[in-house]
């Protein structure tokens, strides 16, 4: 099964694809430190056993994070600490970040700020996280202003992406999971968008063989962006598409309505209407993306939304820059844009397309 090489500055790694690796994890854990398992309870009762398993008799503890996006909030990762404080971690601890996207962003960003930085290594267990979360280092919480506005940088010494895991997860999380693998189709490889299009049958029973494949392309096409560009000061931000507005669709119902990947989904609908009527996408190719998302269908009804709420909200967003907001929007399949200096007036009609549509 595929490896992927991340390679930053700050450190390189592996994302390694394969189904049943969780049982063989303890070969990626580093033979010195205390190990802190950080998960939640809902994924440690279903997936434990399995990564007891894989650690093969190696001592370690387990942390317990609220799940969901609402609980994405920096006291949780105090109260964490403190513990791990109470169970004699030190500066070579190393924490396994076990769980879906929220976990991996809390587990990272814990571990990049206890004693100024320790060892994690990110073992996702949603679709969302195996493609996009736990690979590239971003790591963060919440804020009620905004989603991950405080957070760092922090590369994990590898990942371990086990698409079995996958098997059991229910229906709505797996679709928002596809949605972040439609997005690296749309910024960057038209061969996985085209697979996305045309096998949806397989994508949704879960064949293995259609799994592996979109999860591998989508790991890839991450590792290859990060390790241009670590810290997003230029090709990493087409990982953002559909993100800008997701994030305020998200922070707009104070994280508790959508999915990150249902936001995501619906973030994308309004950037390819931006891209079409600013003349960057032709309207063919922005009829055929929307199709496609759609295939993944249903995310959570929009009733009640305000679009005029929604572009206040693209200015507070963290990739905002003194009140410039930059978007990402299509060429083509397989090719974005960032663009700045967008009319208002043009994004608010995006947005109120895209809440109708
Ligand atoms: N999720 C976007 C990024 O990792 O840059």
């Amino acid at each position: 099964m595929p490896t992927y090489r991340v390679q930053t500055p700050s450190r390189s790694y592996s994302a390694i694809v394969e189904r049943g690796i969780i049982g063989r994890a303890a070969d990626h854990v580093p033979s010195r430190g205390k190990v802190f398992v950080v998960t939640s309870e809902d994924v440690w009762d279903h997936q434990g056993p399995a990564l007891e398993q894989g650690l093969a008799g190696r001592p370690h503890e387990v942390l317990y994070l609220p799940g969901g996006e609402e609980h994405k909030r920096l006291a949780p990762i105090e109260t964490l600490a403190e513990e791990m404080v109470r169970l004699g971690a030190d500066r070579s601890s190393l924490i396994l970040g076990f769980g879906g996207g929220v976990v991996n962003d809390m587990a990272g960003f814990l571990a990049a700020i206890f004693m100024r930085g320790i060892a994690v290594i990110q073992i996702p267990t949603t679709l969302l996280a195996q493609v996009d979360a736990a690979v590239g280092g971003k790591t963060g919480v919440n804020l009620l202003a905004g989603k991950n506005l405080v957070g760092s940088f922090h590369q994990p010494l590898g990942v371990l992406i086990d698409p079995a895991l996958l098997e059991t997860l229910p229906e709505r999380e797996y679709r928002a999971g596809l949605w972040e693998i439609v997005k690296s189709g749309i910024i960057r490889d038209s061969n996985l968008f085209w697979f996305l299009d045309k096998h949806r049958t397989e994508v949704l029973a879960r064949r293995a063989e259609a799994v592996d494949r979109i999860i591998a392309d989508s790991v890839r096409i991450k590792a290859e962006v990060v390790s241009a560009d670590e810290k997003e000061s230029d090709l990493r931000r087409i990982l953002n598409f559909g993100h800008t507005f997701g994030h305020a669709l998200e922070a707009e119902t104070g994280y508790r309505r959508f999915l990150h990947g249902e936001a995501v989904a619906w973030g994308m609908r309004a950037a390819i209407f931006l891209g079409e009527r600013t003349g960057h996408a032709s309207a063919e190719e922005c009829v055929k993306m929307i199709e496609t998302i759609r295939h993944y269908s249903p995310i959570p009804a929009l009733e009640g939304i305000r679009a005029e709420n929604l572009l206040a909200r693209l200015v507070h967003d963290k990739k905002a820059v003194q009140g410039t907001v930059y978007f990402v929007l299509p060429v083509r399949i397989g090719e974005v844009k960032v663009v700045s200096g967008v009319p208002d007036r043009m994004v608010l009609d995006a947005i109120q397309s895209a809440l109708a549509a």
